[in-house]
């Protein structure tokens, strides 16, 4: 110690406070009219949705890393208050819910993060994120100007905060967190509930505020967010949005690059170039962070899935797919969009653009930053028609619904509607030689169980089960008299029941009468049809199905489920029975579930039966089977296509609910990439299942071993059922003779010639065996049906050929000495390439 200590300990302490000042001035998160500023620089930030528990966290390097590939800066998640408080202050935040690991291995990988904690998310969660305990918490009215539901959003909300805070989370503590969310879409629920809306929005903004995270929060879909919380759009287009301030960056927290999958409904696609088109017009338009939901969508796992009626298959079309494979072309075109937008950023934030037409339909978007940085985006908003525009000293050509980037205000280096990138056809290739499959028949349950309560009347069913199972058993006696006339003349009384959803099985004396169920515009249902009844007591057992519980709507909390009546009996000597007053027993979940057949213990526990005995095409049926691990890392899905309805776990984890008996309904047109979408356009399975693969996650296997156990409700038969390995089939490329493109940047930038190349990889392990077709010509369809046209270079297959096979990537220029020549020189010309990926 000593004086020389003593004195010099000013100095030391001047020197930590100013290292500390100036990491303060370094690590921060502000903004202006512009951008979201990161340690004071203006950024156009790219991010994408990835939820943590719709995959697992052996998937998650991965994921994230192909985001990162893929040109993200951000990756933004919800936080999933029902996985994290399954009942009141028991807090879980392990495996797929281990929040904590998620973001710091966003962190890792150099990414940041938008936590949206919500804590209501929407989201096509069960129950939009909430508990179904809050829901019973006394005086409680949720997402509105409630105490008890304040109180509980506070509490969640700073659990998260602290947690976060703890861990060194935040920027400005060194973390990736840069961006939070409070609420989730509250403006037009605020819209409708009027004056307790608007007191609820103050109170959510100012509690978040008030938690001094350091980082700017937002509100989407909230214009009346108070300040200092950044009002965002959520849309499929967002170029007209602006902020309530002029102080506030114009932010896109929602770009739905698809649709979720409904159990009922076809499957939602997104074009590429719509999407691509979506995203450069509103960063022309001055918009500064686009987030892409979903970039990973995933699976609904076990039973979280909302709605009702959402699929087990969240995977949204999404630039990754559910099984965590790049979806092409739509992954490496907005790849080549973000390096385009990258090279634009010092121009972009540098202030507002200058906008002039350049035709009817067309409009040039000029940025032009201090240092004399020009950028330019060319666009053309006519759906029908290709225009040419002369922009500086050049002629532009643009495709219908396109827009062209110009870095440096004259290289074209990117058109929207122009696809550099491969696409890729996958397959489903099954892996197991057939399971052989032992069955256990459920009981039908009856009002004499002993694990049955007896009341009057009908229940609601959230409120009986609480959301512990999908399945309440409503049960009573009807007694039938010798002289009922319907005994001699035979016309079966008609009974009806009036569900408020979502699926119903009737039972009577212990058979199957019908199943009946609603659908997601309309989850309730009436089962109406005439049963046999016999003289004296008849057994009416109803297995009422939940199929998730709502997520969004005004105060979906108060929906109901279950069969709520009338109940009739019509027929009758007395005319019409009404069933609904009397008694009533009550079961809550099956008698397998109770006896957890779906882990290996339990499911040792009851006889199984197999070979002649095996219970096919019969409802209420528990199927078990072992099999052994596939080798290599391809993801793997089960097949379910023959079964019905039902649930699925392997070695103890829930898959989900499958649902192949529910044959998606509407119409599946064709599929324009150009024109306005909407989440009705570009659809396909019409007719088929809506969902027929069931992602099975490779961590969930061992080697050997591994039961599978199948509730079938409906009846299917197991022996079709399969387990596949998800690869890629092939690789195509369709690229136009002269056509922009990034990696030819130096080439475009010097003047020479544009000599475009097509590019082909297949994906690590896999290599190119074969080209299926080759043309460089005026080819004619798409990837996986292309056919020869008016015009073809004889020579086409050679240099693919020579090029490519053997080899996992592979390029071929576009250029007519590469394919002896000319063909037709007349026309513009495009090499369309199929590669086999084996
Ligand atoms: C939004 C909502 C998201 C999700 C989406 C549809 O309105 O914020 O959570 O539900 O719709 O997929």
């Amino acid at each position: 110690m000593g004086l020389r200590f003593f004195l010099l300990r000013p100095a030391i302490f001047l020197f930590l406070l100013l290292v500390s000042l100036l990491r303060c001035a370094t690590a921060s998160v502000t903004y202006d009219d512009r951008a979201i500023m990161v340690n004071g620089q203006r950024r156009v930030l790219i991010s994408g949705s990835i939820h943590y528990p719709r995959s697992t966290p052996e998937m998650w390097p991965d994921l994230i890393q192909k985001a990162k590939e893929g040109g993200l800066d951000v990756i933004q998640t919800y936080v999933f208050w029902n996985g994290h408080e399954p009942s009141p202050g028991k807090y879980y935040f392990e495996d797929r819910y281990d929040l904590v690991k998620f973001v710091k291995l966003v962190q890792q990988a150099g990414l940041y993060v938008h936590l949206r904690i919500g804590p209501y998310v929407c989201a096509e969660w069960n129950f939009g994120g909430f508990p179904v305990w809050l829901k019973y918490v006394p005086g409680i009215a949720f997402r509105t100007d409630n105490g008890p539901f304040k109180v509980a959003m506070q509490k969640f909300t700073e659990k998260i905060v602290s947690m976060m805070q703890a861990e060194k989370l935040f920027q400005t503590q060194g973390g990736p967190i840069i961006l939070s969310q409070i609420e989730n879409e509250f403006g037009p629920v605020e819209w409708e509930i009027g004056a307790p809306g608007k007191a609820y929005t103050q109170w959510a903004a100012k509690m978040a505020v008030g938690l001094g995270t350091g980082v700017p929060w937002v509100m989407c879909k909230q214009e009346d967010a108070p300040d200092p919380v950044i009002d965002t759009c959520n849309g499929f287009y967002c170029e007209n949005f602006k902020p309530n301030k002029n102080y506030k960056p114009k932010m896109w927290t929602e770009n739905w690059t698809g649709w979720y999958t409904e159990f009922g409904g076809s499957v939602p696609h997104r074009p590429a170039e719509d999407l691509a088109f979506s995203v450069a017009r509103f960063i022309q338009n001055g918009g500064s962070f686009v987030n892409y939901y979903m970039y990973h969508g995933g699976t609904n796992f076990g039973r979280t899935a909302g709605g009702p009626f959402i699929a087990t298959s969240y995977d949204y079309d999404a630039p990754i797919d559910e099984f965590g494979l790049l979806r092409e072309p739509k992954w490496g075109h907005l790849r080549d969009l973000h390096r385009a937008i990258k090279l634009c950023e010092s121009a972009l934030v540098s202030g507002n653009p200058r906008v002039s037409s350049l035709g009817n339909n067309q409009e040039a978007h000029v940025y032009k930053s201090k240092s004399g940085a020009c950028t330019a985006f060319l666009a053309n908003y006519d759906a029908k028609s290709s225009a040419k525009v002369f922009f500086g000293n050049a002629q532009y050509d643009l495709p219908p619904w396109s827009i062209s980037i110009l870095p440096d205000c004259k290289t074209e280096v990117f058109n929207t509607a122009r696809l550099g990138a491969q696409s890729s056809q996958m397959k489903m290739t099954p892996v197991n030689s057939a399971f052989s499959w032992q069955s256990y028949n459920e009981e039908t349950a009856s009002a004499d169980d002993d694990d049955s309560t007896t009341m009057n009347g009908l229940w609601e069913q959230v409120n009986v089960t609480r959301d512990a199972t999908d399945y309440l058993w409503y049960m009573a006696d009807v007694k039938i008299d010798p002289d009922e006339g319907f005994l001699k003349n035979g016309q079966s009384p008609v009974l009806t029941i009036f569900s408020a959803g979502h699926a119903l099985h009737v039972f009577i004396n212990g058979q199957l009468s019908g199943t009946v169920y609603g659908g997601l515009d309309n989850p309730k249902l009436t089962f109406s049809d005439s049963v046999k009844l016999r003289v004296g007591i008849n057994k009416v057992s109803l297995l009422s199905v939940s199929v998730g519980l709502p997520n969004v709507g005004v105060h979906f909390e108060t929906w109901n489920a279950g069969v709520l009546g009338p109940v009739t009996l019509k027929g009758l000597n007395e005319g019409t029975r009404d069933l609904s007053k009397q008694k009533w027993s009550y079961k809550i979940g099956l008698k397998g579930e109770a006896l957890s057949l779906h882990t290996v213990s339990g499911s040792s526990s009851v006889e199984w039966v197999e070979g002649s005995l095996l219970a096919t095409k019969q409802p209420l049926t528990w199927y078990k089977t072992t099999f052994s691990a596939p080798q290599g890392n391809d993801p793997l899905a089960l097949d379910m296509n023959s079964m019905g309805k039902g649930q699925v776990w392997i070695n103890g984890q829930s898959i989900g609910r499958h649902w192949p008996g529910y044959i998606a309904r509407g119409g599946c047109g064709d599929c324009s990439y150009a024109g306005t979408y909407s989440d009705k356009k570009c659809r396909t399975n019409c007719g088929e299942a809506s969902q027929r693969w069931y992602h099975v996650p490779r961590s969930w296997l061992n080697p050997s071993g591994n039961l599978l156990i199948v509730f079938e409700e409906w009846g299917g038969d197991p022996t079709g059922v399969s387990l596949v390995k998800r690869t890629t089939g092939s690789v195509c490329a369709d690229i136009y003779e002269g056509q922009p493109t990034l990696s030819n940047w130096a080439r475009l930038t010097s003047g020479k010639v544009n000599r475009p190349k097509a590019h082909l990889w297949c994906p690590p392990g896999q290599k190119i065996s074969q080209i299926k077709f080759a043309s460089y010509g005026l080819p004619q369809g798409a990837c996986g049906s292309f056919n020869e046209g008016s015009c073809h270079a004889h020579k086409s297959y050679d240099a693919p050929q020579r090029n490519c096979i053997g080899k996992q990537s592979c390029s071929v220029t576009v250029a007519p000495e590469v394919f002896g020549g000319d063909p037709c020189p007349a026309s513009m010309k495009k090499l369309s390439l199929e590669a086999i990926c084996s």
